[in-house]
């Protein structure tokens, strides 16, 4: 639709509940300064929802709760897209681009998991589908990494990107805090998706690892080749052992681009205390970004809820409404920032990932256990940085390990050997230690 210089843009919005709700807020509470950065009136004209909050309710022009009665209405110039998960949001999404509206999300999933054909299906009819907010609620990452750091080939990115398993983490870490108590507490805050499965499984992270992975090396997306661990395995005994250790447990996403090919994993990361990231605590989320020309920059920032989200969303909203005050045709940018993409760089295989390791084991305190141990791990070429085996009373004791770096594959070989041992009684617990040298590979 595109219209030319008009004299008003005109929002719908589908679905408000948390974010949908926070954009709503952001929007009416800064009005006049956003209509002195965009240089005309921006106005929410359609909003469909299933659920209105009392405190919403005046002067929200609810027309319904029917999502594709705003992708369908003309007077629509771009549709927010705040529903979540894929039905309806896709079918939605699809309609308000084919109609040539603009459209922003919040989406992670939809971006991360259908993204490559609805930026195709944009591309086509002229206009854009926005989704800073899909990573990291308020930190501006994806126009950072696209626009801000564009000229920098990135050689990989590490970040904390789900601010629920962040909460959890350090709730865990400084007060000792169970799991399941925090979790809910996370779900009361706003920060937590409507399956909090999501968070603490890392599918969330994942979905925003994926995007940021396709922006800083020019990759399609593709959700499916991500690694992924959640942080349900992470105990208050294994946060104990890295802190006498030096260490924090942080749930990172990390990407990478190696002369093999490009490493995109999500799982639970021992960092040393001293490092930037170890120290990004609650809800919040940072992404540490090294590029060939600037070096390590670092980007953090409140990674939920539901004002941080709206920034972003709004953030959006603002950008495109330039561009159509300016006059501005067609979308001034691709949607992942790259005319080409690079379809050759393949996506490497957990396995294939080098790294040093937290190694826990259990054993039966048992003469020459420790020795078999060490044994096997020279064998498959892995060598021992660290070790912690405690005084305790009863027969069962862990041995901890930390490692040098290895490849995946030898210490998967090696781990079968030692659980084969007699002595090893229970199951070893292994999470990936990073120390961020910083530079290329
Ligand atoms: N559940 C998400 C999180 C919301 O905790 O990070 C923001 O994407």
């Amino acid at each position: 639709m595109n219209k030319q210089a008009a004299q008003q843009f005109n929002i719908g919005i589908v679905g408000l509940g948390t974010v949908g709700g926070g954009t709503l807020e952001v929007l009416t509470r800064n009005k006049q300064l956003i209509e002195q950065r965009v240089g005309q009136p921006v106005v929410v004209t359609n909003v469909a929802t299933r659920t209105l909050r009392p405190e919403q309710v005046a002067g929200v022009p609810v027309s319904g709760t029917d999502p594709f009665a705003v992708a369908n209405d003309p007077n629509v110039d771009l549709l927010v897209e705040t529903i979540g998960g894929f039905d309806p949001a896709f079918e939605v999404v699809r309609q308000a681009l084919a109609n040539g509206k603009h459209v922003v999300t919040a989406n992670k999933a939809l971006i991360a998991e259908r993204g490559n054909e609805l930026f195709a299906l944009a591309e086509q009819h002229g206009v854009c589908l926005a989704y800073e907010s899909s990573v990291a609620g308020g930190i501006p990452i994806i126009k950072t990494l696209r626009d801000g750091l564009a000229a920098n080939r990135i050689d990989w990115l590490a970040g904390i990107i789900n601010g629920t398993g962040n909460y959890i983490l350090t709730e865990m870490s400084a007060y000792g805090r169970l799991f399941a108590d925090v979790l809910k507490e996370a779900q009361e805050l706003g920060y937590a998706e409507a399956d909090p499965t999501f968070d603490v499984e890392g599918i969330d992270a994942a979905h925003k690892l994926t995007i940021l992975a396709s922006i800083a090396f020019g990759i399609p997306l593709q959700f499916d080749k991500t690694y992924t661990e959640g942080i349900s395995y992470v105990t208050p005994e294994d946060i104990s052992y890295a802190n006498d250790l030096g260490y924090v447990i942080k749930h990172l996403g990390i990407a990478r681009r190696t002369p093999k090919g490009v490493e995109m994993r999500v799982h639970p990361t021992l960092l040393a205390k001293s490092q930037l990231l170890a120290n990004v605590n609650g809800v919040d989320n940072a992404i540490l970004v090294h590029g060939d020309a600037v070096g390590s920059t670092l980007y953090s920032g409140p990674g939920a809820g539901a004002m941080a989200t709206a920034s972003s969303v709004v953030a959006d909203i603002i950008d495109l409404a330039r561009q159509q005050a300016a006059g501005v045709g067609k979308p001034v940018y691709p949607s992942l920032g790259y005319t080409q993409m690079e379809t050759e760089l393949r996506v490497l295989d957990i396995e294939d990932v080098e790294s040093e390791y937290y190694l826990r084991i259990p054993v039966q305190d048992k003469v020459g256990v420790m020795a078999r141990i060490a044994t096997v791990l020279e064998t498959h070429n892995i060598n021992i940085e660290a070790v912690i085996q405690k005084e305790s009373e009863s027969d069962e004791v862990p041995i901890v390990i930390l490692t040098q770096r290895a490849i995946e594959r030898e210490l998967n070989k090696a781990l079968e050997e030692i659980s084969e041992h007699a002595a090893v009684c229970g199951e070893i617990i292994r999470m990936r230690v990073e120390p961020f040298h910083g530079g290329g590979n």
